[in-house]
């Protein structure tokens, strides 16, 4: 793999006295780090076929005229130095061993990943889950007894997760099917037939709020505004007409984080029920539905919590679970699945009522492992660590001019940090990952999104390299 340079590199260098630094054949310098070398007066020395600042001088530091006082990169990457400019005040998560858990995921060792509000990356665990089902399914060739029971404990991972009963979850392949098996489980004829949703929603969910028109539904939309949504629209758009307001913890497209604590406060005040989908955020900050006393919850596993795509849970709290009878259903959903009965609806007492077919077994088995590191480390953990990153992604975006589309102050922000790159940002995305970078466009954003495993570097490298891309140096 190459050996990547950027400005930060060059300022730690730099803060430690070093004026001359020797690329060898691997390495390559972002164009900031070829700028930071000029400002600071760094003389830079081609050791190979490298790049290299184009107003050094250029010698063969393996000859006698070796300057001394010359640095290597890979001497600097491994010392230990403070920069002169840095916005994150630590340089590595107090509460868990950051190179320990990267050794656990293979394609750290040749790439930034920071597509995590997308799709998180494969490590030794997930991997050896989804090796478990093949070989399971090998040497048994029909093992249902365990795979059933693999697909309660993911159940029961989930509620670990979000502070709940395994009895309270239900177990889905998408968050537009979890969604679809709510609404159908809810009386549009009354009084209160009315679906809040913002505009922050990922679309499948506004999508089915207004499929569940034809049987009563009144869809109203708050606004995105900037990006955000104003809290103050929900008191405004809920009223004592409204059935149940649908609202996100994180923006997909920017990271823009609500407060989801008060908005569930302020919907129950009006009579409607709350319904919040963590998609975006689950993994990488703590969410528990009996503080915020939420009605659902779903979430999928491919974002934070390191999941793959077939598989998305529900929560729906106890209370209200043996008042709604879903008419999206299948046996699975069923008291006992196993009595084959054709004729009888018998909704189980529990949140399995809200699952329908056979169940996901293998993404079961992949999300259980994935959530496991995720409750091992600890949401609170992983948020103190991807604050501390997203401070350095903004001021260092900032530092460099990129055009920031998501919300400035960390509070209000998860790890998502959304750079306006124009229409064609997927060409960007593209051209990133050409430069080892694995990160996510929509529309005229290329979002980065770090996680617990992200190094400040990592950050550097990718602000420098976008900075490149777009040519804005
Ligand atoms: C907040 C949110 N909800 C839902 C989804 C997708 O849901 P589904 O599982 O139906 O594909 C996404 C996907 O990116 C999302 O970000």
């Amino acid at each position: 793999m190459n050996n990547y340079i950027t400005g930060h590199d060059i300022e730690a260098l730099f803060a430690a006295g070093k004026r001359q630094l020797a690329l060898a054949k691997n390495d390559r310098m972002t164009s900031i780090a070829r700028e930071s070398c000029e400002r600071l007066g760094i003389q830079v020395f081609d050791g190979g076929a490298a790049s290299r600042s184009a107003s050094a001088p250029v010698a063969d530091p393996s000859s006698a005229s070796r300057p001394v006082n010359v640095f290597t990169p890979a001497e600097f990457k491994q010392a230990e130095f403070k920069p002169t400019v840095s916005s994150g005040s630590h340089d590595a998560p107090a509460d868990y061993d950051i190179d320990a858990w990267r050794a656990q995921f293979p394609i750290l060792k040749e790439a930034v990943h920071l597509a995590n509000c997308s799709q998180s990356p494969q490590c030794e665990r997930t991997r050896a889950a989804a090796e478990a089902y093949l070989d399971s399914w090998d040497h048994m060739g029909m093992d249902w007894d365990r795979w059933v029971q693999e697909v309660n404990l993911a159940k029961a991972e989930f509620a670990r997760l979000i502070n709940a009963d395994p009895g309270e979850i239900g177990i889905g392949t998408s968050v537009s099917e979890i969604t679809s098996t709510i609404a159908s489980s809810l009386d549009f004829g009354g009084r209160r037939k009315k679906v809040v949703v913002t505009d922050a929603e990922f679309p499948t969910v506004g999508l089915v709020w207004l499929a569940h028109e034809k049987f009563g539904a009144k869809v109203q939309f708050i606004p995105a505004k900037g990006g955000e949504i104003d809290i103050n629209d929900y008191h405004t758009a809920v009223d004592n007409e409204t059935l149940l307001t649908s609202f996100c913890d994180v923006y997909y497209y920017n990271g823009f984080k609500q407060d989801i604590a008060t908005i569930t406060e302020m919907v129950h005040a009006k009579g409607s029920l709350a319904y919040l989908d963590a998609y975006q955020g689950l993994g990488s900050h703590p969410i528990d539905v009996k503080a915020l006393d939420v009605d659902f919850l779903s979430s999928g596993n491919l974002k934070y919590l390191l999941g793959i795509p077939g598989i998305a849970f529900v929560y729906i709290k106890k209370e209200l679970i043996s008042h709604l009878r879903p008419a999206f259903t299948g046996w699975f959903g069923q008291e006992n699945p196993f009595a084959f009965d054709i004729h009888h609806l018998d909704y189980a007492k529990d949140a399995r009522r809200f699952d329908n077919g056979t169940p996901p077994v293998l993404t079961s088995y992949i999300a259980r492992a994935g959530m496991s590191v995720i409750n091992e480390i600890g949401p609170n953990a992983i948020q103190r660590w991807t604050d501390i990153l997203s401070e350095r992604c903004l001021e260092g975006a900032r530092r460099r001019g990129l055009d920031i589309a998501s919300p400035q102050d960390i509070r209000r922000k998860a790890p998502t940090t959304a750079i306006r790159v124009g229409p064609d940002s997927h060409a960007v995305e593209v051209a990133l990952k050409e430069r080892k970078i694995i990160c996510s466009a929509r529309g005229d954003v290329v979002r980065f999104a770090h996680h617990f495993f992200t190094k400040p570097e990592d950050i550097d490298y990718a602000l420098d390299s976008i900075t490149d891309v777009l040519g804005r140096r």
